[in-house]
């Protein structure tokens, strides 16, 4: 049987060691401000909702908003404001007390789960000494896509992460270094790429990647180097920051030609669709080793302005040494099956896992939602499990039908 309580997430009302699991998604440090957000509505429902429950119109607010004194944020003025709760230090505290007071109510071999999302490091080390000081080990990570980028607030963050931890080992062994940079970077080469793979903007694998490296971390009691000098939490965030920068943009260098990767880095810079000077297309193209003049089909000028146009008012043909011009040629298919399948074949896709359908993913995070192209690229990259076997036996039945004409006409 479900029961809802509502209370303070420093005093749980219930037994040590009875849960099996706690599930939490607790506030996101200075993300969001919970309470001065909701006191807009406050002034209203505390009228309204007083009918339903007089609790709801009581405050000890001198100001007549909801109390603040127990939120456990930072406020993002928190310097300016003396005497305000709502500063890191008390964030850190509060935060440490609510997770070692979920893990009295845990079970020995029971499991906490945290839904945390922050794209600045110093938070992150932060969070990591919270879960120390609540005797919490942080064993894996799942990226959920929750948010979208470039809102108030969220910096340009996408993912939410969810922490898996577990009590911490009272016997935990001493790491040495090097050892553990190793196993770190070996554990995020594969990651990364799943990531990609996944659609998963830089920005966010960049924020992912902090919890696999402090996972593994945190399997020892603490990690040396040489010195003997022991290792910072802030060492493993800027390996893991190192280690998914590389890995990402070499794995985009591996994949693709100079003019994808032209467009790739023309959309990181945010442009969209929206017109940039010819001298910036000029600049992007010597960065990529292309010529100019070779540009105009695909980011067309009106005088001195330049920009990426939709996929139907371009005339670029798919081809399997130019993979920008395969995606925008099928977008420009709009969803028919024929030309959809002669744009694939042409650009030489044989399995699911080809590089065409990761730009499809990649393209999509990078353009809106409402964009047209978009829209076709994802119904692509959902569709391909369906199209590729399709295209397949397209393949097989035409060279059974050269082999039958050569046959006919030997
Ligand atoms: C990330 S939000 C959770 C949102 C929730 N998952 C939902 O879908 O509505 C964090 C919540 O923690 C609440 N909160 C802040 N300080 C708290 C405290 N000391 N005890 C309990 N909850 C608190 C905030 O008001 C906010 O509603």
């Amino acid at each position: 049987m479900a029961c809802i309580e509502h209370g303070e997430a420093r005093k749980l009302p219930h037994a040590a060691g009875s849960f099996d699991a706690v599930i939490t998604d607790p506030p996101y440090d200075s993300m969001v401000e919970y309470r001065d957000s909701a006191d807009w509505f406050h002034v209203w429902l505390k009228r309204s909702q007083a009918e339903a429950d007089p609790l709801f119109a009581l405050t000890t607010n001198p100001e007549g908003g909801s109390e603040y004194d127990r939120e456990l944020i930072v406020k993002a003025a928190w310097r300016k404001m003396p005497g305000d709760s709502r500063n890191p230090t008390d964030y850190d505290v509060g935060m440490a007390d609510a997770l070692a007071e979920a893990r009295r109510c845990l079970k020995p071999d029971g499991i906490v789960t945290i839904l945390f999302g922050h794209d600045s490091p110093e938070v992150w080390d932060r969070m990591v000494k919270i879960l120390g000081n609540a005797s919490l080990v942080l064993t894996s990570v799942w990226p959920v896509h929750t948010e979208r980028g470039s809102q108030m607030g969220k910096g340009n963050m996408e993912a939410t992460l969810t922490l898996t931890c577990r009590p911490a080992p009272v016997e935990r062994p001493i790491g040495q270094f090097r050892q553990v940079e190793e196993k770190i970077r070996s554990a995020l080469q594969r990651k990364v790429l799943e990531w990609q793979t996944e659609g998963m903007s830089t920005s966010d694998i960049r924020v992912a990647a902090y919890a696999p490296a402090l996972a593994f971390a945190g399997r020892y009691q603490s990690v040396h180097r040489l010195s003997g000098e022991a290792v910072e939490t802030s060492a493993w965030l800027d390996l893991a920051r190192r280690i998914a920068t590389e890995q990402a943009t070499q794995h985009v260098e591996e994949e693709f030609d100079n003019r994808t990767r032209m467009i790739l880095d023309w959309l990181s810079e945010g442009y969209g669709r929206s017109p940039q000077t010819t001298g910036e297309r000029r600049r992007k193209a010597f960065a990529h080793n292309l010529n100019d003049n070779s540009l105009g089909d695909l980011l067309p000028a009106t005088g001195a302005k330049c920009h990426l146009p939709f996929a139907s008012e371009l005339n670029l043909t798919a081809r399997p040494d130019c993979m920008i011009d395969s995606v925008l040629a099928v977008a420009a298919a709009a969803r028919d099956q024929e030309r959809t399948l002669d744009c694939l074949e042409a650009a030489g896709v044989d399995t699911e896992e080809h590089r065409l359908f990761a730009l499809c993913r990649i393209l999509s995070k990078h353009l809106p939602e409402t964009d047209p192209d978009v829209a076709i690229w994802r119904w692509l990259d959902r569709e391909r499990r369906s199209l590729v076997p399709m295209l397949n036996t397209r393949r097989r039945q035409s060279e059974a039908a050269s082999r039958q004409t050569a046959l006919l006409s030997s």
